[in-house]
């Protein structure tokens, strides 16, 4: 059996070695949890590190957003200590909006890591050459990345990307080469291109190629959905760290499963059904700490239905969570609904 720099062999069982750095950034963990544009907000931040998440991310925020002081931009960036180690991650297409973007991140919220978006497949972003558009123009992407290098100052800064705009041109590995010589501390590769969109299997290969070919921090991305998925990409790939996003909404426990088994190579059991429902709850009640109980019940109504997703009966349960207008109505809507299975 050989072991490489990451592992250690415990008993007859093989385990991670699960501290890392990026930087001058120690985490205590190998699976971070990816940002989720409307729905990576504090709490969701929150539940993923208490279940054991090495590190948590903003969702997008859009430099020119934050340049021209929008309030709802430093509103979604704003955090606690609870939420960190944390990442802010930024995205556009201007290097000086950039720079300037990373400048008032770090001068004012101080986050333990700015992120570059190369990877939003969205229209609305892409049209202006913001996320995976820039990686058509590699001149644009070194610019941008050495203007947010410049803007954070001491503070890391990492990029996560995509394999390239087109599935037939990956630019991955010259991006993460130039990367690596500007500066950033950590690449994030989702292994899929622009055009793959979220369709097909992630090309974990890819992760692999770009960890063997650029001397620099990689976390690999796409398709991690089990305790086992999260070793296997860490054994195929050699990357130093997964992320993790769709599996995460709903189910803030696939860190403490995917933790435990890469800390101890044992795996641990699935939360039963009335454990998912105290998660949930747990959510509701953060959600409506930060949001007030009117805004965020209406938020909580989407992370709900992805609760109780594969429950018995979910169809039937599902319409009336998504009328939930208090705190007080999750508890009896679940309640009624474990009494009923009862
Ligand atoms: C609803 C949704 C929102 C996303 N928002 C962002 C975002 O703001 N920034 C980003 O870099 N990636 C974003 N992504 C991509 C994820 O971070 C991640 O790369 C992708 O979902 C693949 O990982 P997974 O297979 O573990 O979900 C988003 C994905 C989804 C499904």
């Amino acid at each position: 059996m050989s072991v490489s720099a990451h592992e250690l062999v415990v008993g007859r069982r093989h385990a991670y070695i699960v501290g890392m750095r990026i930087g001058n950034l120690k985490l205590a963990g190998r699976v971070v949890c990816a940002p989720l544009a409307g729905i990576s907000n504090r709490p969701f931040r929150v539940m993923a590190l208490k279940a054991g998440a090495a590190m948590t991310f903003t969702e997008m925020i859009s430099s020119e957003g934050l340049i021209r002081n929008q309030g709802k931009t430093r509103s979604m960036m704003a955090f606690k200590q609870d939420e960190q180690p944390l990442g802010i991650q930024l995205f556009g297409a201007n290097p000086e909006s950039m720079r300037r973007a990373a400048q008032i991140t770090v001068d004012e919220f101080g986050p333990d890591m700015v992120d570059i978006n190369f990877g939003c497949p969205v229209r609305k972003v892409v049209n202006k050459n913001g996320g995976a558009a820039a990686l058509k123009d590699l001149g644009l992407t070194r610019e941008i990345i050495a203007a947010v290098v410049e803007g954070a100052g001491a503070t890391p800064v990492s990029i996560k990307m995509r394999t390239g705009w087109a599935g037939s041109s990956p630019v991955y590995l010259e991006a993460g080469r130039i990367a690596k010589e500007e500066g950033v501390s950590a690449v994030t590769l989702h292994a899929r291109s622009k055009a793959d969109g979220f369709s097909g299997k992630a090309d974990w290969s890819a992760i692999k190629r770009l960890k063997e070919a650029v001397d620099i921090v990689v976390i690999g991305n796409g398709d991690v959905r089990t305790p086992l998925d999260a070793r296997r990409m860490l054994d195929e790939t050699g990357c130093d760290a997964v992320m993790v996003g769709r599996a995460a909404m709903g189910n803030p426990d696939i860190f403490r499963q995917m933790h435990h088994y890469l800390e101890t190579g044992e795996l641990v059991d699935e939360p039963t059904l009335a454990e998912r429902i105290e998660t949930a709850k747990r959510h509701a009640r953060l959600m409506v700490e930060e949001y007030g109980e009117e805004r965020g019940m209406k938020m909580m109504r989407r992370y709900l239905g992805w609760y109780v997703k594969g429950f018995p009966g979910a169809a039937t349960l599902r319409p009336k969570l998504f009328k939930v207008d208090r705190l007080t109505d999750v508890d009896e809507v679940l309640g009624e609904y474990v009494a009923g299975m009862g």
